[in-house]
């Protein structure tokens, strides 16, 4: 591989930076930061990303046949991610549809996928990744859900060994991805669904549907069993939590 890593002390965002310069990426550049000013999350959330031993990265790469194609990418790189941490043997990991990876049930780490162009031709992708690596209470308390890091695990890695393991990985399972599909990825999603099987609520603006989660479909929709059968949701607007 043949690729470029921008590299910063300080950024607001990798993914912004990314974003602002797709026309001159290739597939499988990444950048990182050490800290950023205003890391973003899902549905204009924010990332909490203090300085020290954090992952912050973010990859482009070009989808060639439109828009459509990328939802259920963000399982893709849940399912990445995991892959690489298992490697390193972490153990105890999991996700959580749509974007999180947890880490004793707690939340490690989260995927933002933003993207511009247009709906049915070239679709340029941002893929960014949040790990928290070594978070210190006073850092960790200004997230206002339960997290987790990776500082007390033996075999927590360096910083820059996951991120050039995360990229192989990415770049790897993106190309499956591209052929095969979601369908390549099912069986690995399945095995760490923290939902599976349980009880959940999904919420959607004021409403909130009740039922049990029974994994996802190749388009990356979630199946919950309700009082009327089997029903499929896609991401966007949606939350899901135990109940
Ligand atoms: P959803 O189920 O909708 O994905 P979520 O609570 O996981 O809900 P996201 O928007 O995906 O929400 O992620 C952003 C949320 O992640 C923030 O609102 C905050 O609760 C949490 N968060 C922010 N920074 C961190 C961090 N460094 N580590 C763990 N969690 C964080
Ligand atoms: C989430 O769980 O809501 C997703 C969090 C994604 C955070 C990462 S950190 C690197 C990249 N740059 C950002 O501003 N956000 C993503």
């Amino acid at each position: 591989l043949n690729n470029r890593c921008f590299y910063f002390n300080e950024l607001p965002s990798t993914n912004a930076f990314l974003l602002k310069h797709v026309n001159e990426l290739a597939s499988g550049d990444i950048c990182i930061a050490e800290y950023q000013s205003a890391g973003r999350g899902r549905r204009g959330r924010s990332w909490v990303s203090p300085y020290g031993c954090h992952l912050y990265c973010s990859m482009y790469w070009k989808l060639e046949q439109g828009m459509a194609q990328a939802s259920g990418l963000s399982l893709v790189v849940a399912c990445s991610l995991v892959k690489v941490l298992q490697n390193f043997g972490i153990e105890d990991l999991g996700v959580k549809w749509p974007n999180d990876i947890y880490l004793n049930n707690k939340k490690l780490a989260g995927v933002l996928i933003e993207m511009s162009g247009q709906a049915d031709s070239e679709c340029h992708l941002v893929v960014g990744i949040g790990i928290n690596i070594s978070m210190s209470q006073s850092q960790g308390d200004k997230i206002d859900q339960a997290w987790s890091d990776l500082s007390a695990n033996p075999s927590c890695p360096g910083k820059t060994e996951l991120a050039i393991a995360l990229q192989k990985q990415l770049h790897q399972d993106f190309s499956t991805f591209e052929l095969q599909g979601l369908t390549a990825f099912l069986d690995r999603w399945q095995q760490v669904d923290v939902f599976l099987g349980k009880q959940v609520k999904l919420l959607m603006g004021d409403n909130q549907i009740d039922g049990i989660c029974r994994g996802i479909d190749e388009s990356g929709a979630i199946l919950l069993e309700t009082d009327e059968g089997i029903k499929t949701f896609v991401g966007g607007e949606i939350s899901l939590r135990s109940t």
